[in-house]
């Protein structure tokens, strides 16, 4: 028994120290944490609870069973649960210094296997990622791992949050688990994520790239590739920032399991601010993050992509304490037109909000979709019907608020009172038309009586009344009243229930 429980303990030990000294020592060198030290940030202090400590690989090759220094019990990943804000949540965290993080047969059955239990709980997975990619001496056995945890991802998709972070090298097959996952997260410099590295980027196309210019979080968070939410400047601030995230998000798409606060804000709150934030100049710029802020509990906003796609605006935040989804052309870029970044980035945080029954706040400035053979080559069509199809499928409580203009099929697309919104309002300034009135005149009187053709098509068009008179809009409101309104419409709403016309799943445009 004594035996044993010395064997117990040198094991335990082996297990924490990963790596060894000098592994973490190389690894605070280059300005990143090590797996254990990030999961304490993650957890609530003390919370965590780590499984699977023990685990060891079964291969033999490549020197694998050589010495007892070749087998490291926990096998290069850190997996458990523990509280966030007092909430349960699942971790796997990529040890660097065992193996580099690569992954191996036993290193991705502890994946897999957290990955059961929090779906079969209903609680959020955040994988940290810091590997080397398939453990090369496993082989085959790594990319088994590797599909059994895509297959994972999928299963879970739409049942519990999936978070990825990017903490270190993600390369090759590896990529792919974090890109099923809903969320990604980079850290700036130290992080990066590519389908084939540079040294075969060379081979095959001969382009010269650094690591860093090629899947960077400056790439992929930064507004190029768009396949990164957002990035951090080091491992504290990211962990911090996923800790605020998850507060925000259920733990399941079980509705009872989404986050009530205690309101710190009054939902009858009058917003004055708002009757000034948009200029009289329909082509004059403002930043609806603005009047997003301004409309949302107060310090609640949690920005999805903000540096991707600016011309549309997602995020998270609350109203009266619970959570809320929110969607905003800006007119700030490109005047806020619809193009397929903005396309592709809203549609799939509509969806997200819609698989975790989070309410959607729509807010409208759109002058149309942006024209051009870049957009249209590139596939806008395909592109912009994924919001089309995502808002009109969303069965959650869908606000929307027209703030200034809503022009053509952009109207349409963004979440209009025909997609089944809930509770679509305008402000007085308004204007819901088919275009603005300049282009509109010169197409219908082909430059005739061009000033009293613009004074009348303006007088029609460049505001709320026809759409309200139609009931495509339920309401004009003023603009300082806007939180009061939604509020009290969010209330009404936490009963709305929906039908469902069975079949297997829709065919979203991809
Ligand atoms: N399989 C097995 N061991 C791996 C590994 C892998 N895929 N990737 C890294 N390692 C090991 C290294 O052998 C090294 O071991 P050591 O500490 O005993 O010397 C350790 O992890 C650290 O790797 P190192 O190369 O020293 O770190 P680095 O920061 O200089 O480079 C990488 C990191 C990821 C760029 C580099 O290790 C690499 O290119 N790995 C292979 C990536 C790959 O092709 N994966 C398979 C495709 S999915």
């Amino acid at each position: 028994k004594r035996a044993f429980r010395n064997r117990l303990d040198s094991t335990r030990g082996k297990s924490l120290l990963g790596g060894g000294i000098d592994r973490i020592d190389k690894q605070h060198a280059r300005g990143s944490l090590t797996a254990r030290e990030r999961l304490e940030l993650l957890y609530d202090p003390g919370s965590f609870r780590e499984i699977d400590m023990y685990v060891t690989h079964r291969c033999q090759d490549f020197g694998m069973s050589s010495s007892d220094s070749m087998v490291i019990p926990g096998d290069g990943v850190i997996v458990g649960h523990g509280n966030v804000g007092g909430r349960r949540v699942y971790s796997f965290a990529q040890d660097f210094t065992v193996y580099g993080g690569s992954l191996g047969e036993a290193h991705a059955r502890k994946i897999g296997k957290v990955m059961d239990m929090a779906r079969g709980v209903g609680a959020p997975v955040i994988g940290l990622n810091d590997s080397g990619g398939a453990r090369i001496q496993e082989g085959t056995d790594s990319l088994a791992g590797y599909a059994d945890i895509f297959q994972r991802n999928v299963d879970a998709s739409g049942v519990i949050p999936q978070i990825s972070v990017i903490m270190g090298p993600c390369a090759g097959g590896a990529v792919y688990s974090p890109a099923m996952t809903d969320f990604i997260f980079m850290v700036d410099r130290t992080s990066y994520m590519f389908v084939t590295g540079p040294e075969v980027v060379k081979t095959v196309t001969n382009e010269t790239v650094t690591k860093e210019g090629l899947g960077g979080a400056s790439v992929h968070a930064g507004g190029t590739s768009g396949v990164a939410h957002g990035s951090y400047a080091n491992d504290v601030a990211a962990m911090r920032a996923m800790r605020t995230l998850l507060g925000y998000l259920p733990s399941s798409n079980d509705p009872s399991t989404l986050p009530v606060r205690p309101a710190n804000d009054d939902p009858n709150r009058d917003v004055p601010s708002l009757d000034l934030l948009v200029p009289d100049d329909p082509n004059m710029p403002y930043d609806m993050k603005d009047i997003i802020r301004e409309v949302l509990d107060r310090d609640s906003m949690f920005e999805i992509q903000p540096e991707h796609a600016k011309n549309i605006v997602t995020g998270f935040g609350r109203m009266d304490g619970r959570t809320v989804g929110v969607v905003g052309n800006n007119p700030m870029v490109l005047a806020g037109c619809l193009d397929i970044g903005a396309s592709e980035k809203a549609a799939r945080f509509v969806r997200f909000c819609d698989c975790f029954n989070i309410p959607i706040l729509t807010f409208v400035d759109v002058p149309g979709f942006l024209p051009g053979t870049a957009q249209e080559h590139g596939g806008i069509i395909r592109h912009g019907a994924k919001l089309l199809f995502a808002f009109a499928e969303a069965t959650v409580p869908k606000i929307t608020v027209i703030s200034r203009k809503a022009y053509g099929g952009a109207y349409d697309v963004m979440s209009s009172k025909h997609l089944r919104g809930d509770a679509n309002y305008a402000w007085p300034g308004a204007e819901i038309a088919v275009m603005g009135a300049k282009g509109a005149v010169e197409i219908i009187f082909r430059g005739r009586d061009v000033e009293k053709n613009t004074a009348e098509y303006t007088s029609r068009f460049a505001n709320p009344m026809v759409a309200a008179q139609r009931g495509y809009i339920d309401d004009i409101i003023e603009p300082r009243d806007t939180r009061r309104v939604i509020c009290d419409d969010l209330r009404l709403l936490r009963t709305k229930k929906v039908g469902f016309i069975p079949r297997k799943h829709s065919n979203i445009p991809l």
